[in-house]
């Protein structure tokens, strides 16, 4: 029988090549003056920014333009609220990365909701966010975090008492995400490993949480597939629509995924370490994925008290093995391998390029949450995996 659950999702997905010309039709169904988030310049400068403002002028859309150039920091989004003037309150429509896209989402909850965002942050503020919001579109120009069918905003502040930490509700996933893959095409390669592999991770570790439900299992396999056919081809050719489509579709799930059945240890550590140190998110997933999936495996083997968990494993192998009729555990291992090939393949960084020693795996190991992981991780586990990512 099959187990109860829910499913949060965007209102309207609307995906494919070219949709982004659809956008300021679909604008005029919540008012003519939208706050416009956009990333760093990039888009700006091409010609899908054009044709929009011009599409914009068309239907008489008039939008207030800001520009994420970081990741959202409390002190930007109060900034933004405080300078939006009170005509630009439609809706936000955000175009850009994972950065941009948070922003906006925060943006269209604060700009309803009284004070700091800090207040409404989880682990550092006291209070609960109502939920009430601007309507919000999310289009996102990179195939990574999935922000697109979110219910969080993650808001940064780095530094000695930094802290990567959430604006949460499920009523701030967007009304609409707008995903068009030709946005990706001039994403740069570093980038574009960091994204996908941050996207894998999500699509792995909402597989494998301990929340998962069958529908959430369909659409994480499915993004598996893929982005396991495509990671390749898109980080040696960013000109391949095929390839970029694919990863847009597996970000895409990866978002429904995290928001429905939670992440694991390597998202809680990608936490922990981008509060102290200048590392983008996609890198830590990407650097400690095979380690840790590694150290999972070991684990459940040893303890074998989650079955379940290890048949997953085996089903991922499977996703993206070619070999039929094997044991369990060769689909088990072939994953493990792959995991460790592409670490090798794609030149994941070691995170001592980011600045990070042994001295500093200790803090790193307290503020990181097994939360959702399959096996319960000990700290000397934890310790063995930030080894594993640390060149001698
Ligand atoms: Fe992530």
């Amino acid at each position: 029988m099959i187990p109860a659950f829910g499913l949060n999702v965007p209102t309207q997905i609307l995906f494919g090549p070219g949709k982004l010309n659809d956008l300021a039709e679909i604008a005029t169904r919540f008012g003519r003056r939208p706050l416009l988030v956009l990333g760093s310049r990039s888009f700006a400068a091409t010609g899908h920014y054009r044709a929009l403002l011009a599409s914009f002028e068309n239907l008489g859309v008039l939008p207030q333009i800001v520009h994420i150039g970081t990741e959202p920091s409390p002190q930007m989004i109060d900034q933004i609220v405080a300078d939006t003037p009170a005509t630009a309150k439609d809706m936000v429509i955000a175009i850009g990365g994972g950065s941009a896209v948070d922003a906006g989402k925060a943006l269209a909850a604060m700009l309803v909701e009284r004070g700091s965002v800090s207040r409404f942050l989880e682990g550092v503020g006291t209070e609960t966010p109502s939920g009430r919001k601007l309507p919000f579109i999310a289009i996102p120009t990179t195939s990574g975090t999935g922000s697109e069918a979110t219910g969080n905003a993650v808001i940064s502040s780095v530094g000695a008492n930094g802290f990567k930490r959430s604006l949460r509700h499920e009523h701030y996933i967007p009304n609409i995400a707008l995903i068009d893959p030709v946005l990706a095409l001039s994403c740069p390669r570093e980038l574009t490993v960091a994204c996908s592999m941050d996207c894998f991770t999500q699509l792995v570790e909402g597989y494998l949480s301990d929340r998962a439900s069958r529908l959430t299992d369909t659409l994480a396999l499915d993004g598996v597939r893929a982005v396991y056919r495509s990671l390749e081809a898109v980080c040696r050719d960013g000109g391949n629509l095929a390839a970029r489509t694919d990863m847009a579709y597996g970000a895409l799930l990866s978002g429904v995924v995290l928001t429905n059945a939670g992440l694991g240890t390597v998202h809680g550590f990608a936490s922990a370490i981008g509060g102290f140190f200048a590392v983008p998110h996609g890198v830590i997933c990407g650097t400690l994925m095979a380690a840790a999936n590694s150290m999972t495996i070991k684990n459940l083997r040893q303890t074998g008290v989650n079955a379940q968990a290890l048949e997953k494993y085996a089903r991922l192998g499977q996703a993206c093995s070619r070999a039929a009729d094997k044991s369990e555990s060769w689909y088990q291992d072939f994953f493990i391998a792959e995991l460790e090939r592409f670490t090798d393949q794609l030149h994941i960084p070691a995170l001592d390029q980011f600045g990070i020693g042994r001295d500093d795996i200790d803090k790193i190991v307290r503020q990181t949450s097994n939360k959702n992981n399959p096996a319960l991780l000990s700290q000397g586990e934890l310790t063995e995996i930030l080894l594993a990512r640390l060149r001698p």
